[in-house]
C-alpha cells in the first residue's frame, strides 16, 4: 500500500491538473506520515495566513495586513464578515488570488543609496506615492461608522489614490473632502442609461479623473462563504435590508435624488462591447475597464 501511495503521489506531483501547493502538501504527506504532518498539510491547502498569535487589539499592532483579518472576524456580525470575506462557490479563485500574489518577488539592488528611494509611478499624468491604490470596496457602513471617510483619510496620509464604489456608503463629495484630493469613480452601469449617465456626471462634477466599469459582476454570484456566515448571525437581516433594488440603494448616497424605479439590477446584465463604445463617448476623462 505504502509503495501505491508513493506512485500515486509521485504521479499528483508531476501532474498538470494539480496545483504545485497542493503536490507539495501531499508528498509532505507520504514522508512526513502522522497527525502533525496532516495538520502542517490542511494549512497549506486551506492557504492558512501566516499569523499564528493573539488577535491583535490595536491597528498599532499589525505586523501585516492579514493580522486584521481575524480581529475583523472578531469585532463583525457574521452576515458582515462573511460579506467581506467571501470568495465565489468554494473560494477557489480567492486562495488562487493569493497563492498568485505570494509569487510576486521584489527584486533587490544592492549598494545603492537607500535613504533615497522612489516608488513613485506616474498614471494618467498623475504622480502617486506608490504603484499602490486601494481597490473599490462596497458598503464600507458595514464595518465601521466612518466608512469610506475613514479609508479616505488613511489613503491620504499615505499619498494612495482611492477608488469610490458606485454603492460605498458615503458620497463621492465626501470623500474627496477627506481624501483632499480627487478619486477614481467605480461605476456599476445598472440597466438604465439615464441613472448610468447621472452617476457618472455626478462623479465628473465632483472631480473623478478616471471612472471604473466593473464588468465581472454580470452573471451574477455564488457567495457560500457569505451564505454560511449569515446563518451564524443572529440578527434579522430584512431588519435593515428591506428587500427591493430601491431599498437596497436607499442608504448609498450615489443614488440621492435619483429615480431607480426602472433599474432591475446595477451590474449592467446585458453589457457588450458596444455599451464600452457607447460609455466612452459619455466619460470625459479616462475610463478604466475593470475585472478582477
Ligand atoms: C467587501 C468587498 C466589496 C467589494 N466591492 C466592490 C465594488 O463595489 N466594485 C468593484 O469593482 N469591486 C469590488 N470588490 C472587489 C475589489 O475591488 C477587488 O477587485 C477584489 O477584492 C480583488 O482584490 P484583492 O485580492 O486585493 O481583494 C469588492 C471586494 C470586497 C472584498
Amino acid at each position: 500500500m505504502a509503495i501505491s501511495r508513493r506512485r500515486f503521489l509521485e504521479f499528483l506531483s508531476a501532474s498538470l491538473v494539480v496545483a504545485p501547493g497542493v503536490a507539495r502538501a501531499l508528498a509532505g504527506l507520504s514522508v512526513l506520515g502522522g497527525g502533525e504532518a496532516l495538520a502542517q498539510s490542511y494549512d497549506v491547502l486551506r492557504q492558512a495566513p501566516a499569523n499564528v498569535g493573539p488577535v491583535i487589539a490595536d491597528p498599532s499592532q499589525a505586523l501585516n495586513v492579514f493580522d486584521f483579518e481575524p480581529a475583523a472576524k472578531q469585532a463583525l456580525p457574521p452576515a458582515h464578515y462573511g460579506y467581506l470575506a467571501t470568495g465565489i462557490d468554494g473560494d477557489a479563485t480567492l486562495r488562487a488570488n493569493r497563492e498568485g500574489f505570494d509569487k510576486y518577488r521584489i527584486r533587490v539592488r544592492r549598494l545603492i543609496d537607500a535613504r533615497r528611494i522612489d516608488t513613485s509611478v506616474t498614471i494618467f499624468g498623475e504622480t502617486w506615492a506608490s504603484p499602490i491604490a486601494l481597490a473599490p470596496v462596497s458598503s464600507q457602513g458595514a464595518f465601521h461608522p466612518d466608512a469610506e471617510a475613514a479609508v479616505a483619510r488613511a489613503a491620504k496620509a499615505r499619498g494612495h489614490q482611492m477608488i469610490l464604489s458606485t454603492v460605498g456608503s458615503t458620497s463621492i463629495e465626501e470623500v474627496i473632502k477627506e481624501r483632499g484630493a480627487p478619486v477614481w469613480f467605480m461605476l456599476y452601469p445598472t440597466d438604465d442609461w439615464m441613472v448610468t449617465e447621472a452617476l457618472v456626471r455626478r462623479a465628473e462634477k465632483a472631480g473623478a479623473p478616471a471612472i471604473v466599469l466593473t464588468v465581472d459582476r454580470q452573471g451574477g454570484r455564488n457567495t457560500e462563504t457569505r451564505f454560511r456566515e449569515r446563518r451564524l448571525d443572529t440578527r434579522t437581516c430584512t431588519d435593515c435590508h428591506t428587500p427591493g433594488f430601491k431599498n437596497e440603494v436607499s442608504r448609498k448616497p450615489m443614488f440621492d435624488n435619483l429615480d431607480v424605479s426602472t433599474v432591475t439590477n446595477l451590474y449592467g446584465t446585458g453589457m457588450d462591447w458596444g455599451y464600452v463604445k457607447r460609455l466612452r463617448g459619455l466619460v470625459r476623462g479616462r475610463l478604466v475597464v475593470k475585472a478582477s
